[in-house]
């Protein structure tokens, strides 16, 4: 494991006869596949921080399973992990709701420029109530346009009706719902909010750069709550000091844990630090389909110690699956 797991979650590991061996704090996981830790490693528990590249899986002569405790596996040579006939576990389905409530919470903050009317309270800068201060804009009534069509893009929808805010979609291909337009940039025309929801790949590097943020109507707001480099990070800065933007809200960004500079200073703008999926009940089910997917590929490949003991009774395991997609049912 590259970061200890909630004990529930290492207590059915240890049940199930693993053994655990975690790699210490701030060593990245390249440094010690250099170094031969993973010599006689069965299964890798990682998260969206640990690169797992070509080098690290071949690291790892004995590896059966990277379960990453992300949805997004960007940071993963998942063509490589085939071609080395490693399993890639992630886990969908168990922060979809705990992601869409963080957008609402930005979609909120940006429309209400609650950061910014924060900071006078926290500077001490607040002089009193004024009937034209820190003025915001009303969800109710708006457009919200949703870029990807997913499990988090429509639970996000779902939420935002509750708001009063009409939804319309983009996705790459036609969904069949009546919302969906087909044209991104005609989406981010018509759009006073617009939330994006697609997971990063070479075709949504910058998908929203500085041309396209140029569609967007001064008095829009742009959420990312995705991958930070699906948006450009310093065209969007400037669209926002050139107040060509009413506001963002980003709780993702291109180089974490480096904000840009500039959008740390832009007016209008929330930032939070990639927390989508930070409760405790979600992180705990994270790390439950984590450990699904270790014992789910262990029960199906022989282990290091198998093949040591080729008597070894098979480790015994009840997927906990269905129980996840019951509480993740709309
Ligand atoms: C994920 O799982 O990919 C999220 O970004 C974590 O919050």
């Amino acid at each position: 494991m590259t970061c200890p797991l909630p004990e529930a979650a290492t207590g059915r590991l240890r049940g199930a006869g693993c053994e655990i061996v975690t790699l210490p704090d701030g060593v990245p996981l390249g440094d010690a596949a250099r170094h031969g830790a993973l010599v006689g490693v069965d299964a890798l528990v990682c998260t969206l921080t640990d690169r797992v590249d070509a080098a690290v899986l071949d690291a790892a002569p004995d590896l059966a399973v990277v379960a990453t405790v992300s949805v997004g596996h960007e940071h993963i040579d998942t063509a490589h992990a085939a071609r080395r006939e490693v399993v890639v576990r992630t886990t969908p389905g168990a922060l979809d709701a705990a992601t869409a409530d963080l957008t609402m919470l930005l979609i909120l903050a940006a429309c209400r420029r609650s950061s910014d009317a924060e900071a006078t309270v926290r500077g001490a800068t607040w002089t009193g109530w004024r009937l034209d201060q820190h003025l915001g804009l009303d969800l109710d009534g708006g457009r919200l346009g949703i870029v990807g069509w997913g499990r988090i893009g429509r639970a996000v929808a779902a939420r935002a009706a509750a708001f009063g805010l009409e939804v319309i979609h983009h996705a790459r291909r036609p969904t069949g719902d009546a919302s969906f337009v087909a044209d991104l940039d005609e989406l981010l025309a018509r759009s006073d909010v617009v939330s994006l929801h697609v997971p990063l790949t070479p075709d949504t590097r910058h998908l929203i750069d500085g041309r396209r943020l140029g569609l967007l109507r001064p008095t829009a707001v742009l959420v990312n709550t995705s991958r930070g480099a699906v948006v450009d990070e310093a065209a969007l800065a400037e669209a926002l000091h050139a107040g060509r933007l009413f506001g963002a809200g980003l709780d993702v960004y291109e180089s974490e844990p480096d904000v840009h500079p500039r959008l740390r200073s832009a007016p209008g703008v929330t930032l939070l630090p990639h927390i989508g999926s930070a409760t405790v009940r979600t992180r705990a089910r994270m790390a439950d389909l984590a450990v699904d997917g270790v014992l789910d590929a262990l029960a199906a490949h022989p282990t290091s110690a198998d093949r040591d003991r080729p008597t070894r009774r098979r480790i015994p395991y009840r997927s906990t699956a269905t129980a996840h997609e019951e509480t993740q049912r709309p």
